[in-house]
């Protein structure tokens, strides 16, 4: 290799991460923190997916609440969370929408990543009058498959209010282990309340997901873009 090209590996690396930081200074993403891609994910019932605006009426079919002007903010208001977590994370609620019939039937994400210590968390809601079939445990499924192979997590959690059973119910079906009660928590509107902490390992996932090592799913991950 000549001095020429030598001396220009020996700058190129840190120039090329200098850059990066001020890139990533510039835009507002700390050291900590990354942009992901979100794709669309297929499971045997759902298409979880970006929500757009168009989803607004779905949302505003969720909850049996008369609609009204103040329901329709509330709904504008969660639209323009998503919108913004894409923006700004690259990842947001996904919509969980029903391949069947093509409505969107509630939501499931990874609000809380931490890329220092690789651990994620999930949440998911889903609309009363769809519970209790399955749906939110086959989303979160292809959620924890989604943290644990694409994004590289080592850890997966998720919190539950104390007279929550469906959603204690819910952790234990995705193969969560109860760790203890958790206070203080920053998320949480009232910090002094308790919530039950789960979590999942990305080793015992593989197990969970499928009874066999290398944990195979029927869940297509497929690149950015719509169905
Ligand atoms: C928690 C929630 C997402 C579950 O959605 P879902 O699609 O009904 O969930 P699933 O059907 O996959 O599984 C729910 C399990 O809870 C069980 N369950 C429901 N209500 C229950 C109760 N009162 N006590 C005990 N178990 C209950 C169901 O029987 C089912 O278990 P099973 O399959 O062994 O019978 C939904 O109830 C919801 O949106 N709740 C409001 C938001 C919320 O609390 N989110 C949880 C925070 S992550």
């Amino acid at each position: 290799m000549s001095l020429k090209d030598r001396t220009r590996l020996f700058w190129r690396g840190p120039v090329i991460k200098a850059l990066r930081s001020r890139v990533r200074r510039m835009i507002g993403i700390g050291p900590g923190q990354r942009i992901l891609k979100m794709p669309v994910i297929e499971t045997e019932r759902l298409i979880l997916r970006r929500f757009d605006q168009e989803d607004l009426k779905d949302i505003l079919a969720w909850e049996d609440f008369p609609v009204g002007p103040s329901h329709e903010v509330q709904a504008q208001e969660f639209l323009d969370y998503c919108f913004r977590e894409y923006r700004e994370r690259g990842i947001g609620p996904w919509g969980m929408q029903l391949k069947e019939t093509r409505e969107i039937v509630g939501n499931c994400g990874l609000p809380h990543i931490n890329f220092k210590t690789l651990c994620g968390e999930v949440n998911c809601y889903v609309a009363p009058r769809h519970r209790g079939k399955g749906l939110a445990t086959e989303a979160l499924k292809a959620l924890l498959e989604f943290g644990f192979r694409q994004i590289g997590l080592t850890r997966i959690q998720a919190r539950c209010e104390l007279s929550n059973l469906s959603s204690q119910r819910l952790t234990q079906k995705m193969g969560m282990k109860f760790e203890g009660l958790v206070e203080d928590d920053p998320s949480s509107k009232d910090p002094s309340r308790k919530q039950k902490m789960y979590a999942i390992l990305e080793k015992d996932f593989k197990v969970a997901a499928t009874g066999v090592p290398d944990g195979t799913m029927a869940v297509k991950a497929r690149p950015d873009g719509r169905n």
